[in-house]
């Protein structure tokens, strides 16, 4: 069969059908299908991903996808599976999770973990389900044993050793003291018309001061604590310099973020998440007036989504 009649179009009606597929494509069609959701589907993805997997002894395998799943370490995946298939993966601020794992699952060739609190012989993960820290009997160590082209580090010199078609940071930005300088970084060690994907916690959000009430349900306005940052009081609360907020939240304003990723990257998606409407109620016209140099979207903003990619060329 010569090439040609390897590609063609087939007229059916007003739908036109393209037969050209690519390997990486079947294999991206054949996981969607399967879903990601059990460690069933997940055992499966991998498996459809990774076509040398040796099958013997592969109970170890199915261990590591069922507590993906218990963890709920498949919905990131999910979300963002078509910046994974196929692509070498930094996952910068990869904290203590299994997206290692999810991320060869769900058709990464290789992921790099990189966050200073990596600890390979770990075996208590943090259950996304059960919003609580599980004893899942996984190291990520057994886990490097078992899926090849998986590797972790406590520091981001693999950032100048390597390169990737894919930087993901889940929770991150709102952490990085030297986020300038990083985005510099992540820009030279992207291929050329790889993406950068994060979702950033808005800290002038309800929420955004990452301390107690974390949610509207958890307030009580009795507790002293919680009045020192609920309702929007951790926007003008002075933390003393030792304080987490400023410790660990590098309070970035989101046109900051904007301004910063445009510097570096083209911006492909920019989505704002907003508060649910009972959060929403919360802002009242009295504090709308104390905190006027905020615009009301950013006050009612609790996530920023953004993918960006770097030129090709
Ligand atoms: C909220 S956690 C998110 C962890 C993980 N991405 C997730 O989705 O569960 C933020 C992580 O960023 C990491 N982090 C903060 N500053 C960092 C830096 N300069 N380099 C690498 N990781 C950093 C922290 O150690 C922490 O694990």
């Amino acid at each position: 069969m010569h090439d040609e009649e390897h590609v063609q179009t087939v007229d059916q009606g007003s739908v036109e059908w393209d037969l050209s597929f690519t390997e990486q494509q079947a294999r991206s069609v054949a996981a969607q299908i399967v879903g990601f959701d059990t460690p069933q589907s997940v055992f499966t993805n991998y498996i459809v991903h990774n076509k040398d997997t040796n099958l013997k002894a592969s109970e170890r395998l199915f261990q590591i996808c069922s507590v993906i799943c218990d963890v709920g370490h498949t919905m990131l995946p999910r979300q963002i599976r078509p910046l994974l298939i196929g692509k070498d993966v930094l996952d910068f601020g990869c904290g203590t999770t299994m997206y290692g794992a999810a991320f060869r699952a769900m058709g990464a060739r290789s992921y790099v973990g990189v966050d200073p609190v990596v600890d390979l012989s770990r075996r208590r993960f943090r259950s996304r389900r059960l919003k609580a820290t599980v004893n899942t009997g996984v190291s990520l160590e057994s886990v490097m044993l078992r899926i090849p082209r998986i590797e972790y580090y406590q520091n981001a010199d693999i950032l100048e050793e390597r390169t990737f078609d894919t930087i993901i940071l889940h929770t991150v930005t709102e952490h990085l003291h030297d986020i300038e300088s990083l985005f510099s970084r992540f820009q030279k060690a992207l291929n050329p018309g790889g993406s950068i994907w994060f979702l950033h916690t808005n800290f002038y959000s309800w929420s955004g001061h990452n301390q107690d009430p974390k949610t509207l349900k958890d307030f009580d306005p009795e507790n002293p604590e919680h009045l020192k940052y609920a309702d929007w009081a951790h926007v003008d609360f002075d933390a003393p310099s030792d304080h987490v907020i400023r410790t660990h939240l590098n309070r970035l304003r989101i046109g900051e973020l904007r301004d910063l990723t445009e510097r570096y990257f083209s911006i492909v998606e920019w989505t704002l998440v907003e508060d649910k409407p009972p959060v929403q109620a919360r802002l009242t016209p009295e504090i709308e007036r104390r905190l006027g140099r905020f615009s009301r979207s950013e006050l009612l903003t609790k996530q920023v989504i953004c993918l960006a990619r770097k030129p090709t060329l």
